[in-house]
């Protein structure tokens, strides 16, 4: 089993019978997901909200039924991918391009879990391209304002097309290497006119299962 596969089946642990539970996105959250729907195929029942219509459609295809956000009150957990994670639990997310609809999820959760392989444990963040999602209105302007800033912006693309989000909406990617203050950048990014959000996830997570090796290691926050 790989690790990202061994976090993955470790996190259903923290499922439990009649939870409203978030499901992220990505190749570590497909591994959840088919777990998942053997343990729904067996009895468990769970209601689920997802981040992505590519979630939604796998975990549909699986026999997991899926709810609309504004169908909820709130979420009992929401586990989750990271692109980068450090020892504080802050990460970077948004490599697969869901990092909007995983932050409005994560925060409507009453506990988040990020599930990682050990490749994604960091000193520092940042050597994952930051990923920010954009309105495609005057996106000229703000890549030169990134540009201008020395954050080294990529329009993401997909083939040779611009990549699109599920709200219709562009990624930049910043090519940053370190980042010295996430907490100051995070709101830095917000701020800025055109920007949907950012994909820092800071204060978020409150639990992070990282798979090593044959063994899973699991961090909480303080
Ligand atoms: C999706 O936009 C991302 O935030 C993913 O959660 C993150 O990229 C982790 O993806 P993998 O599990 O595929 O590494």
């Amino acid at each position: 089993m790989n690790e990202k596969q061994l976090a993955a089946e470790k996190s259903i642990e923290f499922i439990k019978d009649g939870m409203i539970v978030g499901l992220g996105t990505g190749s570590t959250v497909f591994f959840l997901v088919n777990k998942l729907a053997e343990s729904v195929k067996q009895g468990l029942n769970i209601t689920c909200v997802s981040t992505s219509n590519q979630t939604s459609e796998l975990a549909k295809s699986l026999g997991i039924k899926i709810l609309n956000l504004n169908d909820v009150d709130q979420i009992d957990l929401t586990i989750d991918g990271a692109d980068e994670v450090d020892k504080n639990l802050n990460g970077i997310k948004g490599g697969g391009g869901a990092l909007l609809y995983e932050k409005i999820v994560a925060n409507a959760s009453q506990k988040v879990i990020w599930i990682v392989d050990s490749s994604k444990f960091v000193e520092k963040l940042g050597r994952f391209p930051l990923p920010v999602e954009i309105i495609s209105f005057g996106s000229k302007q703000l890549f030169n304002r990134f540009d201008e800033l020395g954050f080294r912006p990529q329009i993401r693309k997909n083939g040779s097309n611009n990549f699109i989000t599920d709200s219709g909406n562009l990624i930049v990617d910043l090519h940053l290497n370190e980042i010295d203050d996430a907490i100051i950048l995070e709101r830095q990014i917000k701020l800025m006119h055109g920007v949907v959000e950012v994909g820092l996830f800071n204060n978020i997570a409150d639990t992070v299962i990282v798979g090593k090796e044959k063994s899973t290691e699991i961090f909480s926050r303080k």
